[in-house]
């Protein structure tokens, strides 16, 4: 499968495999140890307490053999293979069963040595994102991030959403009310595209929760770097099937499927939402200065050339209304929104672009002017995020949003590699939102693969990003995708 970052997660499939034969030890213990605690787990005290008091119960509980842990995924609501799609080794569909195991690698041994917090197994500054979240840690840590990370803290909802299953006359009915009562209990709602976006982004951006923020001194000890796009990422950890049942459990009517195209905008917006939020707050600097988190990071990392005749590095980038010189923020998101603004809300593009335009400039005025132009243009962001949610999008819609995405005003924007990134995230996306409604078939999808992997290639090594190629391979790539209209 073709990624955001292709090189890098073929690199990390080795030590996630080395730090998986472990795993494996640990969860055939899990297994083994799953129906006595499934039995323990309805009648245990509360374990542990999230935010909101809610319980939390740990993988164990929901790994039962006739729960989610069987070893093929042919249930008949459910596929109920979930954990071994959740501990898939050297698939990014394992990588959160992981995500507490590379604390110890090399990797992240190196990151804590250069920010001296000892064992960053044991540090809240990485638990926060590399186990379940909101435990205080009385969830075991070798979870990793652990079903109840997504799916919510389970102790309300746990013993309801496990009794009487398949006991009814209409199976579709009864799993409906069910998963209904499972919500009010606590289940979250990740169907809905603003819920699933909030429970992603506080560990793929970031929240003003203890140990869920990756500064720019972390990055620079040698995390690598975050990026985001709701809808691809979940496809790349997906452990369910939209069957016919799905829709009907979901969303009350047959058939019904996930909204790619939705879900990509609301992605969007949620992250730039988030992204602008704790810019406001206290995260927003570091020492005294700003936190560069939030900045584009090629505006800094440049080269710089002292001669007789000097190199421009940068590009002009009309969205950008900042002075040289100047680091601009990460805008990769905001250009995406652009593009979905025009076609999905046109009566708030011309908002998002004055906002937009305001905060960039209010950057260099003093950081009071950028705090309240940051908080002008969450307004309208929100007021985005709310109307893609609304509204339904047709495949139509996405070649729409292809040709958006491509468009002149949008494409001049692509000077930097994060946007660049996203934008080919974006109509990969696109096109799989195409075949999931049926506009384009699979065949015709595969045959236009390679434009895409060459857009991809064009964004691999931030070192070795140069605009003017990832212009020529994104315009094929848009080109491909538009004669399969
Ligand atoms: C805001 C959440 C967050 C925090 C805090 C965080 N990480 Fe991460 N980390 C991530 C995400 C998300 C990824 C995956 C990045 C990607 O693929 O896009 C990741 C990836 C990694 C990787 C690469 C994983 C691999 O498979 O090799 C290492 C190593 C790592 N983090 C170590 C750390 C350490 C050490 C700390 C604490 C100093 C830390 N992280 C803090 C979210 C976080
Ligand atoms: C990184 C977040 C995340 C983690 C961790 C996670 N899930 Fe999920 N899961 C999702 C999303 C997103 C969906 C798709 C939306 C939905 O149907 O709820 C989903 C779907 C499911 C479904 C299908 C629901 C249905 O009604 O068809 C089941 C069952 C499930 N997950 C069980 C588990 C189990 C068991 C674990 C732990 C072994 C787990 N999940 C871990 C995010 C997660
Ligand atoms: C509690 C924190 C947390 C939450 C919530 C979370 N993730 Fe993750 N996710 C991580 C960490 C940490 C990693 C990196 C782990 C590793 O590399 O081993 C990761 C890795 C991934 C990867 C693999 C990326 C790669 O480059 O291989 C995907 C895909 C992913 N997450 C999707 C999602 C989606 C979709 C959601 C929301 C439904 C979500 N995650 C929610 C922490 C989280
Ligand atoms: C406002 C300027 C600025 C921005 C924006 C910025 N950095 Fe940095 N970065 C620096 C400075 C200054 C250092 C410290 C260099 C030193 O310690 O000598 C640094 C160091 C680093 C290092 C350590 C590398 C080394 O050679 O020591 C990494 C990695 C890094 N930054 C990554 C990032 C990433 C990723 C981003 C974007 C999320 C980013 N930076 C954004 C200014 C910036």
């Amino acid at each position: 499968m073709t990624t955001h970052a292709g090189k890098e997660r073929a690199d990390r499939s080795w030590a996630a495999f080395a730090v998986l034969v472990p795993k494996l030890a640990v969860f055939a213990a899990l297994l083994l140890f799953a129906l006595a605690v499934a039995a323990f787990v309805f009648a245990a005290p509360a374990r542990s307490q999230g935010e909101s008091g809610a319980r939390y119960t740990g993988v164990a509980s929901c790994a039962g053999s006739t729960c989610h842990g069987r070893m093929e995924g042919d249930g008949t609501v459910v596929r109920q293979d979930e954990l071994m799609k959740w501990q898939e080794p050297s698939t990014p569909g394992g990588a959160h069963s992981r995500a507490w195991a590379v604390l110890s690698n090399n990797r992240s041994q190196f990151i804590a040595r250069n920010l001296g917090i000892g064992d960053p197994a044991k540090a809240q500054m990485c638990l926060g994102c590399h186990s379940t979240a909101g435990t205080a840690r009385a969830v075991p840590a070798e979870d990793g991030v652990g079903c109840e990370s997504c799916h919510g803290p389970a102790g309300a909802w746990l013993a309801s959403h496990y009794a009487g299953v398949g006991t009814n006359a209409d199976p579709d009915r009864e799993m409906r009310a069910k998963h209904l009562a499972n919500l009010s209990a606590g289940l979250k709602k990740l169907e809905d595209p603003v819920v699933r976006a909030g429970v992603c982004v506080d560990c793929h951006f970031g929240s003003a929760a203890d140990g869920q923020f990756v500064t720019h001194r972390i990055m620079a000890a040698g995390h690598p770097r975050i990026s985001f796009e709701l809808d691809l990422f979940s496809s790349l950890q997906a452990h369910h099937q939209e069957d016919a049942d799905y829709g009907w459990r979901k969303f009350g009517a047959a058939g019904r499927r996930t909204d790619h195209v939705q879900m990509w905008a609301v992605g969007q917006a949620t992250a730039i939402e988030r992204s602008l939020a704790l810019f406001q707050t206290r995260r927003g600097t570091e020492g005294m200065f700003p936190e560069f988190y939030f900045l584009d990071c090629h505006s800094c990392h440049r080269r710089i050339f002292d001669q007789a005749k000097p190199v421009r590095t940068g590009l002009d980038n009309p969205g950008r209304n900042l002075p040289e010189g100047m680091p601009a923020y990460n805008d990769e998101n905001l250009i995406m929104l652009a593009a979905a603004a025009r076609l999905a809300a046109p009566a708030l593009a011309d908002q998002l672009a004055a906002r937009t335009a305001a905060f960039h400039k209010a950057m260099a005025t003093d950081r009071a002017s950028a705090v309240a132009a940051a908080a002008q243009l969450s307004q309208t962001v929100a007021a985005l995020k709310s109307a893609f949610a609304s509204r339904s999008f047709s495949g139509a819609d996405a070649f729409a949003m292809v040709d958006a995405i491509s468009a002149k005003a949008i494409s001049e924007r692509y000077t930097d590699y994060s946007g660049s990134q996203q934008a080919v995230m974006g109509v990969d996306t696109l096109l799989n939102a195409m075949v999931s409604s049926g506009r384009v078939t699979v065949g015709a999808a595969a045959g236009i693969r390679s434009d895409i992997d060459r857009a991809y290639a064009s964004v691999k090594d931030p070192n070795a990003y140069k605009p003017s190629e990832f212009q020529a391979s994104f315009g094929s790539a848009v080109r491909a995708i538009g004669a399969l209209r």
